[in-house]
């Protein structure tokens, strides 16, 4: 198991260290060192280097070394696996798709970096242009800073690292402090690769030392994936740097009357409740058409009743653990604040140490922060709508826009929803959580600023770059 930091190539030991705990049973599984400001001043020094030495690779040369990543990463997908289902106590299924996700991400990246745009631009439609063509190349933004979260401990590595060098851009990466050794796992196979010497870093570090990462001009695009209040003090304390958030959402999911509501419910289970609904996109409100509703509700919870908690190392385990205690006993707080503005739980929601029962609330409304927050945990509220114009009014009345599902096959339905929800993606008859890596994956409103998705990243960590002649 890595512990070390990873400093532009090279292995490192620093003085400061911390213990990372598997959430399950919260035993010690590593100690690991921490960055200081001194490793990250060299790590910025080292990314100036890389970006000279990334200039005498050719796009081959890229695309190879991403290549090379994916074929490593599957020969050690079970180590991949394991080691997330330790730190983050994600059950094993899910950690194991999560791999599979992450291989998927470095191939299209070794794809996409072939196909950064250019283009000739006619610029004698205007008089002064007379005789000028513009010539415009993509170059690389600069030095990168990812911050990514705790919840996809290797595939939302992945998407900061993979634009980064698909695009020829050195990146320094901190990782969650709850799920730094997946990150260190993945430098361990990019250090294999012939990529430029500083052009990674990984770097665990406290919240105190990453703001260097935030507020260091040198440091040209900050990439953020975590909660709402954490990124937009970071946009507003990062200077002139390009900023990248991928924040949460509270997402709505539409059960229309023509959905097939056996097929709904199970798609919706996995919304709710994957990874204890631990997932930016999780579907935290579902509005059912009233026609259905009490045979929605009747099987949903069923099914609910019937996840039950475990070892996540176990292959057959669905639910499991929050990250930590504390975390869990925020979510009990906000179901009971919710009780006692008058919603009603009509299923699970109690907790023993990190873990909580798979909750069901009816009756919760604006006011209350598992309804108006993002709640990141397993609890799902149900309500119902007679008129789609009500649902829609509904899913908008909200400060987030992430995704939104919407179950029905009627083409009207979809067209007006498509056309009206405030969200960075509609999602049709699949869950909210529902994302695969090329698409573009970001929000409006507090969900957050730009995409991700590989193409949609790379345009990001990119300039344009003209030349008249
Ligand atoms: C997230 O929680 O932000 C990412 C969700 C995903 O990649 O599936």
């Amino acid at each position: 198991m890595k512990s070390d930091l990873f400093l532009g190539g090279q292995w490192i030991s620093s003085t400061e260290k911390m213990n990372v705990l598997n959430p399950f049973d919260e035993t010690v599984i590593a100690t690991i060192s921490l960055a200081g400001e001194e490793h990250i001043e060299r790590a910025i020094a080292l990314a100036g280097k890389a970006k000279k030495a990334y200039a005498s690779l050719s796009t081959g040369d890229i695309s190879a070394i991403l290549m090379q990543i994916t074929r490593e990463l599957e020969a050690r997908i079970e180590e991949f696996a394991n080691l997330i289902v330790l730190e983050s106590g994600k059950p094993y299924r899910y950690a194991r798709g999560e791999v599979q996700r992450g291989i998927e991400t470095f191939r299209v990246a070794a794809e996409e970096c072939k196909r950064i745009p250019g283009e000739i631009l006619a610029l004698d439609w205007t008089e002064p242009g007379r005789g000028k063509k513009g010539r415009v190349e993509y170059k690389s933004a600069g030095i990168i800073a990812g911050i990514s979260p705790f919840n996809f401990p290797l595939n939302l590595v992945a998407h900061k690292i993979a634009p980064a060098i698909a695009t020829g851009s050195p990146i320094l990466l901190k990782p969650s402090s709850s799920t730094p050794l997946t990150a260190l796992l993945l430098a361990d196979v990019i250090a294999r690769t012939n990529l430029p010497e500083g052009a990674l870093s990984v770097l665990p570090c406290s919240r105190v030392t990453g703001q260097k990462l935030v507020e260091d001009p040198r440091i040209n695009v900050l990439s953020f994936t975590g909660s709402p209040d954490v990124g937009w003090k970071m946009k507003a304390q990062a200077g002139k740097k390009k900023v990248v958030l991928e924040l949460g959402g509270n997402a709505a999911a539409i059960v229309h009357k023509d959905a097939d509501i056996a097929a709904t419910v199970q798609k919706l289970i996995v919304g709710g409740y994957a990874y204890s609904g631990q997932v930016c996109i999780h579907t935290q409100r579902i509005f059912i058409h009233k026609d259905k509703y009490a045979e929605f509700r009747e099987l949903y919870c069923q099914e609910v009743e019937k996840l039950r908690a475990g070892d996540p190392s176990d292959k057959d385990t669905r639910y499991g653990v929050m990250i930590d205690e504390k975390n869990a006993i925020r979510v009990e707080d906000w179901l009971k604040e919710a009780e006692e503005y008058g919603a009603k739980i009509i299923c699970g929601g109690e907790r023993k140490g990190a873990l909580i029962l798979p909750a069901v609330v009816e009756n919760a409304a604006k006011g209350m922060k598992i309804w108006d927050e993002e709640v990141f945990g397993p609890v799902v509220c149900l309500d119902y709508y007679s008129t789609l114009d009500e649902v829609i009014d509904k899913v908008n009345d909200s400060r987030f826009g992430l995704q939104a599902s919407v179950f029905s096959t009627d083409h009207e339905v979809l067209e007006t929803c498509y056309a009206r929800l405030e969200v960075g993606g509609m999602i049709v008859n699949e869950s909210t959580t529902f994302r695969v890596d090329q698409m573009p994956y970001g929000g409006v409103k507090d969900s957050g600023f730009g995409r991700e998705g590989v193409k949609y990243a790379m345009m990001d960590y990119l300039e344009p770059k003209l030349m008249v002649f």
